[in-house]
């Protein structure tokens, strides 16, 4: 059914198991990701994004309640090829994911042994370069690229599957502000043109054009909603050790001072349109 939520979470706990002892980090975790949603999922480290993202695509499998993809269960084994077809997943290190010698054989990769056609398969990999930006590099070796760029092949890579969704887990933080912003205009586009994006991150930053936020503390979900109404919960973000984006400080900080200026603006250029809005308020009471 189309309506479906493409992965469910439902009462997930997971522990790992270390010099036989269990470690509980997941406890009873619930939630969906709709087909199409840009979802974003942050906590500050160790609370337990990354456990959690090994669950979308089977990696991982809970100890008690269930993980479904389109209707499959990642405890089904025999359906883990198809789960990772649907939900590919981007890692922090960009090194790590490189496979090949040549960018172009590295974006195949995946696709080998799949039993696509080779037809097919060029297609599929000049599709994908062409989706990052990354064409005109296919005969490079990939260690001579940047770190956005790896990342950019690495996401490739994955299109080439033609996935539903894509996980990137912490995809930009090993990035500079350059490569950060390649990957993010990337996925906004995926976004647009209809991905299922979910991005674990610790940037706050990064959050801001997500569809819906999770929160995450100590393997639980413990705040839900749109980028505004989180960003709206100061004080339980400051008790989280989270910090608030920048231009949701300036706004808060802004209407302090002068009380019309919205104190819930996100983005940076809700706060220039602010900007634009007081002032020109302003001019019409002044006569100018
Ligand atoms: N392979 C592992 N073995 C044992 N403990 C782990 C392993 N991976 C993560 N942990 C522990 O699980 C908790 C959650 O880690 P993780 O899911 O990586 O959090 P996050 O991605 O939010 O930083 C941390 O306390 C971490 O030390
Ligand atoms: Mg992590």
């Amino acid at each position: 059914m189309a309506q479906d939520p493409l992965i469910r979470i439902q009462s997930v706990s997971f522990s790992y198991s270390v010099n036989q002892n269990q470690i509980p980090v997941l406890h009873d975790v619930s939630f969906h990701v709709h087909r199409g949603e840009y979802l974003a999922i942050i906590g500050h480290n160790g609370s337990g994004k990354s456990t959690l993202a090994k669950h979308f695509n089977g990696i991982l499998t809970p100890h008690s309640g269930d993980v479904w993809v389109a209707g499959m269960n990642t405890r089904d084994k025999h359906k883990h090829r198809e789960i990772r077809q649907r939900v590919g997943m981007v890692f922090q290190h960009p090194d790590n994911q490189i496979v090949a010698t040549i960018v172009q054989d590295d974006v195949a990769f995946g696709l080998e042994n799949t039993g696509v056609p080779v037809d097919e398969m060029k297609k599929r990999v000049d599709y994908a370069l062409d989706a990052v930006g990354m064409s005109a590099f296919r005969k490079r070796p990939p260690h001579h690229l940047s770190g956005g760029q790896k990342q950019r092949v690495a996401i490739a890579g994955i299109l080439a599957m033609r996935p539903e969704c894509i996980v990137l887990d912490e995809a930009t933080s090993m990035l500079d502000t350059f490569g950060r912003k390649e990957i993010l205009s990337v996925i906004r586009k995926l976004h647009r043109e209809g991905m299922t994006i979910v991005s674990v991150t610790h940037h706050m930053s990064e959050v801001a054009e997500a569809d819906r936020v999770l929160v995450m503390e100590g393997g639980r979900i413990v705040l839900e909603g749109s980028p505004r109404e989180v960003f709206r919960q100061h004080a339980q973000l400051e008790e989280l050790h989270l910090e608030v984006p920048q231009s949701s400080r300036i706004a808060m900080l802004v209407h302090q001072h002068y009380p019309a200026f919205s104190p819930d603006l996100i983005r940076q250029d809700e706060i220039v349109e602010e900007v634009d809005r007081v002032l020109s308020a302003k001019a019409e009471v002044n006569g100018a």
